[in-house]
């Protein structure tokens, strides 16, 4: 078979990294089928749409864009929907738009290339069951970014908050074993690779056997090759000691944390089910500062919450002044249906404008302290990965170890690249520098 006849696939991706990586591994698995990954719906055989369900407006999106992506089809083409607006809708998504032929949740991946053979037949089959043993540990992610790997080490969630959909879009938690993601840092380390970010809902309550969160960030850690490991999303209360110890142990770890605080309201908290209070959050914040010199902390807010008073969200704005996060990335609060959330009273309700404005005031708050921030860290220098070409002309945009966004002059051939960077200006949110030295590579521990 030339390459040419094989059949071609494109998978477009919302939501949140977790789906990019999944993305991943349904081109992979597809590619190892015979199909051949493209970069855009025009003339693709088959199009997978990798779908979020966090908030109403990102599934309206989705909506919308399945009815642009009808301009790309022609008779043959196959169009699916996966992910977490799959998994909720299910078989309904069929009834509602009447071109999808696939639905298929999160633990459906597998069969896909038998899905798509049967639609290229005329089926449509919605395939949205849950499967607890399901890791796709056979299946080899295909990764477009040549810097910096996403590594799934847990699939699914265990908490219930009251708004969240996410439990009942993928299932409940499972960990990989330490073996086989040790054995993928590996792999993407002998590709060239020096950054993984390790990705679970929950990520540092990873627990496989006798191994846990701490054991998992010193495993990766010492990854010969790999000078940059993160992770995303932990919760406040699986950061048990020895899981900061490992964070504090780790060199190749680094100085950023996205801690999702939601509320700075105790009450709030108890209503969204988080299992701790302000009080117990500001501690997790002291002690992960404490253990990590220079920490950057960033987190995510949810205003508006069914029941929020205006002295609720005073304490929400109050957190963030007493906090002085680096960044955090705010919503209005989403009622989902098959929540808990559904569950409380209407007259709870808060009404838009009230929560419109409340977001549109913490908006304010987050960027007026970024922007101090990060204007009194112009002249200081940082090692900076370069990742990619920026969007504006002729600039490649990296990273600090601290997540910052710094924007460079240089060619492409410095991607992938560490560099020590200069801090020269700032928008108020990302950085522009200019390269000093090329960084010192960090020893390699291990
Ligand atoms: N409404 C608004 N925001 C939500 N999030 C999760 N569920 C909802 C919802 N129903 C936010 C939380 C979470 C982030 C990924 O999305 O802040 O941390
Ligand atoms: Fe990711 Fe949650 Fe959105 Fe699913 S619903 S894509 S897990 S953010």
């Amino acid at each position: 078979m030339t390459v040419e006849s094989r059949p071609t696939v494109y998978i477009e991706t919302y939501g949140c990294q977790m789906n990019v990586s999944d993305s991943e591994l349904m081109y992979g698995r597809l590619e190892e089928n015979g199909y051949t990954p493209v970069g855009g719906p025009e003339g693709a055989d088959v199009i997978l749409v990798n779908t979020c369900a966090i908030r109403d407006h990102a599934e309206q999106r989705v909506i919308g864009r399945l009815g642009e992506l009808k301009r790309f089809m022609g008779r043959d083409t196959v169009l699916g929907v996966t992910g977490c607006m799959a998994q909720r809708l299910g078989p309904a998504l069929l009834d509602r738009a009447r071109h999808v032929q696939l639905v298929v949740g999160p633990d459906g991946y597998r069969a896909l290339p038998a899905l798509i053979d049967g639609a290229r037949r005329g089926e449509r089959v919605a395939n949205v069951t849950f499967d607890l043993e399901e890791h796709y540990e056979d299946f080899h992610a295909r990764r477009f970014d040549g810097v910096r790997a996403w590594i799934p080490v847990q699939r699914g969630c265990d908490y219930k908050c009251t708004y969240c959909i996410v439990p009942m879009t993928r299932g409940p938690e499972r960990s990989r074993t330490l073996a086989d993601v040790e054995r993928e840092a590996r792999a993407v380390a002998e590709q060239g690779i020096t950054e993984i970010t390790l990705l679970g809902q929950t990520v540092n309550s990873y627990r496989n056997g006798e191994h846990d969160f701490a054991d998992l960030l010193r495993c990766v850690g010492r990854v010969p090759g790999i000078r940059r490991l993160r992770f995303t999303s932990p919760h406040p209360n699986d950061f048990t000691d020895r899981a900061i110890a490992a964070m504090a142990d780790t060199p190749t770890l680094c100085e950023h944390v996205h801690l999702p605080m939601q509320s700075g309201s105790s009450r709030t908290l108890k209503r969204m089910l988080r299992r701790y209070t302000r009080e117990t959050y500001f501690e997790c914040v002291e002690r992960i500062r404490a253990a990590i010199p220079g920490v950057a902390l960033t987190t995510d807010i949810i205003v508006g919450f069914p029941g929020e008073t205006d002295d609720e969200f005073e304490d929400t704005l109050s957190a963030v002044r007493d906090i002085g996060f680096d960044d955090a990335f705010t919503f209005r609060f989403s009622l989902r249906d098959g929540t808990p959330a559904t569950r409380l009273p209407e007259s709870l309700t808060v009404p838009d404008h009230v929560a419109a404005d409340r977001l549109d005031r913490l908006v304010a708050l987050v960027r007026e302290g970024t922007r101090a921030r990060n204007l009194s860290m112009l002249g200081t220098r940082h090692e900076v990965l370069i990742e990619k070409a920026a969007r504006r002309g002729g600039l490649l945009q990296g990273r600090t170890r601290q997540h910052r966004t710094v924007l460079v002059a240089g060619d492409e051939s410095l991607i992938g690249r560490y560099f020590t960077v200069e801090l020269t200006g700032t928008t108020g949110s990302t950085f522009t520098g200019t390269m000093t030295s090329a960084g010192q590579p960090l020893p390699l521990a291990g």
